[in-house]
């Protein structure tokens, strides 16, 4: 009976009075807070996880109490995991932490209700949590991302209510490895700080004319050939190369830990193997693949896009596509798989005399809607849907994937601007926005072009300033029968002109927050002159401390 007692005073609202407190800085800001009176110390509480939490979210919390032991210089213990009742106290009062497993809750959502005595946080799955205990990191001192003790800073938690859940289950950043190649360690600085502001996939740019990045034990040249480059034009440069051999891979023990330490962070890692144009690595790689009177090949040391393109009139060239997409698939256990098909010159396969085959094969014609060449990249990405299929992925493909036809189950990655998701959503087509108008990060930050890093583009009025970024609103001209198709938003980081980490994070930080707003708050829940104040009062020290480079706010 005392049990249920306990139970029900958990489940109970926490009685509490309105009161203008300050509002922590979260970001991205929750869907629902309520703030009440008083504050709850943290400094050496006991957390209780309900025995139904399973064990990676315990091993969440445990991550969470250890840094809070460590720079609050107080133990706080997890009991893991115990019936609720064990830990009350001995008064019979509830103190402490107590994280609750609650299936009504929607994916990745979770609830927090902060007392002066004891707070519950209600969590419907994994990601639930993690964005449960990001909350509640982002309302203590910045110290806690740390690992340097802080024993003097206000180890405690505003009293509030709060009810949290993202606007969009899709919340991406795509990571060119491929212009420029970066280090596991790198890679793993994205997702951490994609963690902090509780984004959830990474589409991740393993493929493209200047470098292959991904190893594939069948096609051993893929990565001793097709991943280096005999150097890179200089600047704007088009004819210059500044001799210095780039590349690398990574093997596919360096994906395993790549998409493990992912999944711990609660994000998807996606692959995408960009095909059939943007494959120069690859035919450099593999020339019988190419086109007729196509060769010679070289891993480009250029930037935009080769017209050298795969030859895929012939069998052997599409039995290569899947194998590289089986062993790949293996590695990543996401639903989605990403085969590119954007900006795929067609000129070869109009005098190549396997495609010119192909395309009478398959009785391929050019009318008002598309041209042969044009289905016949159809044909490609019907063909690997369905492999694909076969190995358990759906499709994700760039907008022109939706030019002629594309069959059903496909979703389309909206770059060109958002007409194409616009089109492709009112046609019943699941849609990640990711217009290049808003969410290409490679565009500088400022119209004051002079004072930011040479980008790959030079029109001002391009620039995708942290404002801009803010207010994009994905479901602006879109059919009211067609908002469900936007799974959600992603913002690009190609890096052409990007081959440090440096300026990898400087242009990533802090518009990746902003996008943050985007992916997860609702239209209404969005501010920007609140927006801005937590950036400089709590999330741009953050980043400081944990040693990002970001673009200092104007
Ligand atoms: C793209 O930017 N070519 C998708």
């Amino acid at each position: 009976m005392k049990r249920i007692l306990l139970i029900i005073a958990l489940f109970a609202p926490i009685c509490s009075r309105a009161a203008k407190e300050i509002v922590p800085q979260i970001v991205p800001a929750p869907q629902s807070i309520e703030m009440t009176k008083g504050s709850l110390k943290l400094k050496g509480i006991y957390i209780n996880c309900d025995p139904a939490l399973d064990a990676r979210t315990v091993k969440a919390v445990k991550v969470f109490a250890d840094r809070l032991s460590l720079v609050s210089g107080k133990t706080s213990s997890v009991a893991s995991p115990v019936g609720l009742a064990a830990s009350v106290d001995k008064g019979g009062r509830l103190s402490g932490l107590y994280f609750i497993s609650d299936t009504r809750l929607a994916p990745e959502s979770y609830e927090l209700s902060i007392s002066k005595k004891y707070a519950v946080v209600r969590v419907g799955d994994y990601n639930g949590a993690l964005y449960a205990l990001q909350t509640l990191r982002q309302m203590l001192p910045e110290s806690i991302y740390g690992s340097t003790p802080d024993p003097s800073a206000k180890w405690s938690i505003p009293c509030c209510e709060i009810k949290d859940s993202p606007r969009f289950g899709y919340r991406g950043i795509l990571l060119d490895c491929c212009r420029h190649f970066f280090s596991v360690e790198q890679v793993k600085k994205v997702l951490d700080v994609m963690y902090i502001f509780k984004l959830n996939r990474l589409h991740w740019h393993l493929t493209d004319d200047q470098g292959w990045r991904v190893e594939i034990d069948k096609y051993p040249k893929l990565t001793e050939i097709g991943a280096f480059r005999n150097g890179t034009m200089v600047g704007r440069d088009w004819d210059s190369n500044d001799g210095i051999r780039h590349g690398g891979y990574y093997t596919k023990e360096q994906i395993r830990d790549i998409v493990s330490y992912a999944a711990e962070r609660g994000i998807t890692v996606i692959p995408e193997i960009d095909l059939p144009g943007h494959m120069l690595a690859a035919l450099a790689s593999y020339p019988d693949l190419g086109c007729a009177g196509s060769a010679p090949y070289e891993v480009w040391s250029r930037w935009g896009v080769s017209k050298q393109v795969l030859n895929v009139g012939k069998e052997e060239t599409m039995r290569f596509l899947e194998d590289i997409c089986s062993e790949v698939a293996e590695l990543f256990p996401g639903e989605y798989f990403n085969i590119g098909g954007d900006e795929c010159p067609r000129d070869e396969w109009k005098t190549d005399p396997d495609c010119q085959a192909k395309i009478k094969e398959l009785g391929l014609v050019t009318d008002e809607k598309a041209s042969a060449e044009a289905r016949l990249q159809n044909y490609v990405t019907a063909r690997m849907q369905k492999f694909l299929a076969s190995r358990g992925k759906k499709i994700i493909g760039w907008d022109e994937i939706l030019e002629g036809e594309l069959a059903e189950g496909a979703t389309v990655m909206s770059w060109r601007g958002t007409s194409g998701g616009i089109k492709a959503a009112s046609m019943g087509y699941d849609v990640i926005m990711s217009p290049n108008t808003y969410c290409y990060l490679d565009y500088a930050q400022s119209a004051d072009l002079d004072n930011e890093p040479l980008g790959i583009t030079r029109d001002p009025k391009r620039a995708v300033t942290l404002s801009k970024l803010y207010h994009y609103e994905p479901y602006d001209d879109l059919p009211a029968a067609a908002v469900g198709r936007i799974l959600g938003v992603q913002c690009n980081l190609w890096t052409e002109y990007i081959a440090t980490p440096e300026h990898l994070e400087y242009m990533l930080l802090p518009r990746l927050m902003a996008l943050s707003e985007v992916q997860w708050c609702n239209a209404d829940n969005k501010d920007y002159e609140r927006f801005l104040s937590c950036l400089s009062g709590h999330e741009l020290p953050i980043l400081e401390l944990l040693g990002y480079n970001y673009r200092k706010l104007d």
